[in-house]
């Protein structure tokens, strides 16, 4: 019968046999699958693995530190942080078509990698000349049979992964939870002592807060929007209903304005959606019934709270016929 334990061994065993004492590369993304993933590898091969963790400027509040600070504490992974969020900003620059966000933001993710990645192989070469031979993947068991079952090529959806890999990465992946369920990676990932604030994260996607700006993306929105998505998230974990949710993606009407009256005099600002959705797997969806109370709070605290932001909406759509994701 399962029992984490065993699956760790097991795989730190597997890892070993088939990476030997070359050297492996992972693209920590600062969710649950990548993040446990590295942590079984380092197990198994320790500081043979590199991790890298490019910060595009699309993230939430906190997820940085989080990676850099808990995550390499709790594991002592060797960590490279890439920061790249003015060349994000740049390419983005004036584009509202969630498409070619995505499309841009996959471009450009996979640009940094790899110019991450020819770095570090450098700097390898240098050390010992062994070139990194192998990249770590989380392919969860439901990629795997929804992706049939091909094994051994760097081929991702690109829906689920920014942008997927190029064709010519010539590595040879290592999947360590291919065989695994989201709920039995999570108990691995707390086994191995991951912090839970990781090990819990709910799904969030690739394209991460550029896909949640309705409008284009500049720094100013990205930074509203990321204090009003951690408020959110604050709230709805203090009210104890991270398990009941299956994710709420806060989103910024940039291009909406409304009139509002604040303090002395009147306002002219952006609303925000809140989208929380219950779900099993993504593919449908039902909206979740938040107290009342608990909406009112979180209303107050981001009209209270965020500059820019009078009014607050609530989205109370199925899937279908909405998507989780409002772009
Ligand atoms: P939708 O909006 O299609 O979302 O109902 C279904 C699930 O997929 C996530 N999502 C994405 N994940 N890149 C990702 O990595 C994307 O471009 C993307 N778009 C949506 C979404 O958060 C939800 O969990």
């Amino acid at each position: 019968d399962w029992n984490s334990g065993n699956v760790i061994a097991e795989q730190v065993a597997k890892i070993r046999a088939q990476v030997g004492t070359g050297k492996v590369i992972c693209g920590l993304s600062g969710g649950v699958d990548s993040a446990v993933a590295a942590a079984l590898v380092h197990k198994a091969i320790g500081d043979q693995l590199v991790c890298v963790f490019v910060d595009h400027g699309l993230l939430r509040e906190d997820e940085r530190r989080q990676v850099e600070e808990d995550y390499v504490k709790a594991t002592g992974i060797r960590l490279v942080t890439v920061d790249v969020r003015e060349q994000f900003l740049d390419a983005l620059k004036g584009v509202s078509d969630p498409e070619t966000k995505r499309k841009i933001i996959g471009r450009e993710f996979i640009r940094t990698f790899e110019q991450a990645q020819a770095e570090l192989i450098e700097e390898a070469k240098e050390i010992d000349g062994d070139p990194i031979r192998f990249l770590v993947q989380g392919t969860l068991y439901p990629d795997v049979v929804e992706s049939g079952g091909g094994s051994g090529t760097a081929n991702i959806k690109s829906h689920h992964n920014v942008g997927g890999l190029p064709d010519d990465l010539k590595f040879e992946l290592v999947e360590p939870l291919r065989t695994l369920f989201k709920d039995e990676v999570r108990a691995i990932g707390a086994e191995l002592g991951l912090p839970a604030e990781i090990v819990q994260r709910q799904p969030f996607p690739g394209p991460g807060l550029g896909i949640r700006i309705v409008g284009s993306i500049t720094q100013e929105r990205l930074d509203l929007l990321r204090k009003a998505d951690a408020i959110v998230r604050f709230e709805l974990t203090a009210a104890g209903l991270d398990r009941e949710i299956w994710q709420c993606p806060v989103v910024l009407l940039a291009d909406v304005r409304s009139v509002g009256v604040q303090g002395d005099g009147r306002t002219y600002g952006h609303p925000i959606v809140l989208r929380p959705v219950s779900s099993e797997d993504a593919m449908t969806a039902d909206w979740t019934r938040l107290p009342y109370d608990l909406l009112a709070k979180i209303s107050n605290r981001i009209t209270n709270e965020v500059d820019g932001v009078n009014r607050v909406v609530l989205d109370v759509t199925s899937k279908p016929p909405g998507t989780i994701e409002w772009e």
